[in-house]
């Protein structure tokens, strides 16, 4: 398991203690409004997400990481195999406290450079339902390209934007 230190933030892998915090985040209705529900009580989901996390950091070496703020856990963000596509896709979501001050943006930068860097790999996605205009600048500000409309997980409403290596490189 990896952690990093961005200019402001620190990223590490999520632990059953940080549940709390995690489902206060992700469970918050501004940010699940965008994401898949809680199925039954929150933390009991935090923890499961935790548990997924845990998992993927063992069979992958990656998994999204914390984005912890002074200590406080205030999203989350990083990469995330998805098998239905067969790739790996750049993800983030942050306490509504923390939006509008460019957070989402530097992890996700630190999260690509691991993945074309360290991971070396060659493509990295990002998904967001069309409607989520705050998400898809966030990939602009990346430098990830629009591509096409995607189905997934019963959604049709989807916008893939990618990036490859060689554009990381070359940016
Ligand atoms: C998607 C989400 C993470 C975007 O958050 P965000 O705060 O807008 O994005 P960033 O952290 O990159 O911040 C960019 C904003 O901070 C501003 N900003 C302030 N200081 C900045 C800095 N030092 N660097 C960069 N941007 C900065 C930018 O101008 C921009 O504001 P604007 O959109 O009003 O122009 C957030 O809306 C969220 O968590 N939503 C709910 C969950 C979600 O939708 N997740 C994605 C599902 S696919």
């Amino acid at each position: 398991m990896t952690s990093l230190a961005t200019e402001r933030l620190t990223l590490r892998p999520l632990v059953p203690d940080d549940a709390e915090a995690y489902a206060a985040m992700r469970f918050h209705p501004k940010v699940e409004k965008w994401l898949p529900p809680a199925e039954g009580d929150p933390v009991e989901a935090a923890l499961r997400s935790i548990g997924r996390f845990t998992a993927a950091w063992r069979e992958r070496g990656h998994a999204p990481w914390g984005v912890f703020l002074d200590g406080r856990l205030i999203g989350h963000g990083g990469l995330n195999y998805v098998p239905e596509f067969g790739e790996t896709e750049v993800l983030w979501a942050l306490h509504p406290d923390a939006w509008g001050r460019g957070y989402a943006t530097e992890v996700a930068r630190a999260a690509l450079a691991y993945g074309f860097e360290t991971l070396g790999l060659d493509l990295i996605f990002a998904i967001t339902l069309s409607a989520n205009l705050a998400s898809q600048a966030v990939m602009r500000r990346l430098g990830l390209t629009y591509r096409r409309r995607v189905a997934y997980k019963g959604f049709k409403d989807i916008v893939w934007f990618d990036m490859d290596r060689q554009t990381w490189r070359e940016r």
